[in-house]
């Protein structure tokens, strides 16, 4: 798609042109004088949408004139606002509205998808995970496995031979080679640590005959994949908001419960007054009655200006639509790593392989922490993970094809 009269300032000014971004309604982060920021942190932490102040002000000022009664009045009122993302994320994760919801964070949504579907027997009790998960989601299966009383339950993927990554043909088959042991398989939908995507309907499938239940973490797909959950068949999913979803520092978290679950009086759940039916909480019972949903899977009321922030990125993502974001960051990434080839070559080696969203990670091969102190000083944020790797974003929202060109400029001068 590209060639070499793309490697040139004016030429990715074109491409803006032809692509634009919606970093206008972004603020981007302060950087030494003279220096233009150049932000590839959207897989860590998202930038702040311009409408987030006014969207937590509204709630801060309902606050200060109705006190309590803001769960009713006002221009969004608290008590069913968590609603009001509900459509968003829908659209966003590909699911219908009753399986997605907003609560709590991206760990505790895990425990508790797990009380709910990891459900070991002592003959079937692993769980499959990747090579290089997350840690939290590491300790998340090893905590649950303990708890029930299992121990040497938890695989981990085995990359291809010579590689970082695994292919999808191989995964299908570590899959199949578990069998009638196999409780879970928990992948990210998109890898942390190598950006690889993997493909939820041919692992929920394959997860499926051969007898096990199949979630995905989709901390690093959400707001960055074109996703499909609900016709993927995954069991259950969980995402966070603070990255590509832009919704803030320690944002609320994503759900999903394939709604094939939602009605079965037998599922392990753990439970709290916000998952009880609607018409009846106030009531105060004593017995639970679940809600007919996801919601179902709620314990408290949610924390409102945690909402209010990600209300504010969601209408981007509405405005926008997960389709074209998708297709903006194929073009951008693909544009990215083009210019790493063609300025980089040999100093680095890009780690991702085709099957990925926008993030790109890079080994260097030349002392990188040292690098990423020198980067740091021109404006670059990215991000470093021991012992060698770079991850860099850019991001289909607000990164501009400019923004690539210019990070490459300055990886080549710290690099000479
Ligand atoms: C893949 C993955 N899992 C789990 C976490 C932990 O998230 P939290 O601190 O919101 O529970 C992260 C955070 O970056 C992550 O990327």
């Amino acid at each position: 798609m590209y060639n070499s009269k793309h490697n040139d300032l004016n030429a990715a000014k074109e491409l803006d042109l032809e692509y634009p971004s919606q970093r206008n309604h972004f603020h981007f982060p302060e950087v030494p004088a003279g220096e233009d920021c150049l932000y590839f942190c959207g897989h860590s932490l998202g930038l702040m949408p311009k409408d987030a102040q006014t969207a937590i002000d509204t709630e801060l000022d309902s606050w200060r004139k109705y006190g309590v009664e803001g769960h009713f009045n006002g221009p969004y009122p608290w008590l069913p606002y968590h609603e009001n993302i509900t459509k968003s994320f829908a659209n966003l994760v590909g699911a219908k509205e009753t399986e997605v919801v907003a609560m709590n964070t991206l760990t505790v949504n895990l425990h508790l998808m797990l009380v709910s579907f990891y459900r070991p027997t002592k003959t079937r009790y692993k769980i499959l995970i990747e090579n290089n998960t997350f840690p939290s989601d590491k300790y998340a299966v090893d905590s649950q496995v303990r708890f029930h009383g299992y121990e040497n339950a938890v695989v981990e993927l085995v990359p291809d031979e010579g590689k970082k990554t695994v292919s999808p043909e191989s995964l299908l088959k570590q899959i199949e080679e578990l069998g009638d042991e196999l409780a879970l398989v928990m992948l990210g939908n998109c890898n942390y640590l190598s950006g690889q995507k993997f493909d939820m309907k041919a692992i929920s499938q394959k997860a499926h005959s051969v007898g096990a239940l199949c979630g995905f973490n989709m901390a690093h797909g959400a707001g960055n994949l074109d996703a499909n959950l609900s016709d993927s068949g995954a069991d259950f999913a969980v995402w966070c908001s603070y990255k590509y979803l832009n919704s803030g520092p320690g944002g609320l978290a994503g759900c999903f419960v394939n709604e094939r679950h939602h009605s079965d009086p037998k599922i392990p759940r753990f439970e709290g007054w916000w998952g009880h039916d609607k018409s009846s909480r106030f009531k105060m019972g004593p017995e639970f009655e679940p809600i007919q949903s996801v919601e179902a899977w709620q314990l408290s009321n949610p924390p409102i200006f945690q909402l209010a922030s990600m209300r504010a990125s969601m209408n981007l993502f509405d405005k926008v639509g997960i389709k074209n974001l998708r297709s903006r960051g194929d073009k951008i990434t693909s544009y990215l790593e083009f210019l790493f080839h063609e300025n980089l070559g040999d100093d680095i080696e890009v780690v991702t392989p085709k099957e990925r969203g926008s993030m790109l990670c890079i080994q260097l091969k030349k002392d990188p922490k040292s690098m990423v102190e020198k980067l740091g000083k021109r404006g670059v944020f990215l991000d470093f993970r021991e012992p060698d790797i770079l991850r860099v974003c850019p991001t289909a929202m607000y990164n501009s094809f400019e923004d690539c060109f210019k990070l490459v400029q300055v990886l080549k001068e710290s690099l000479a």
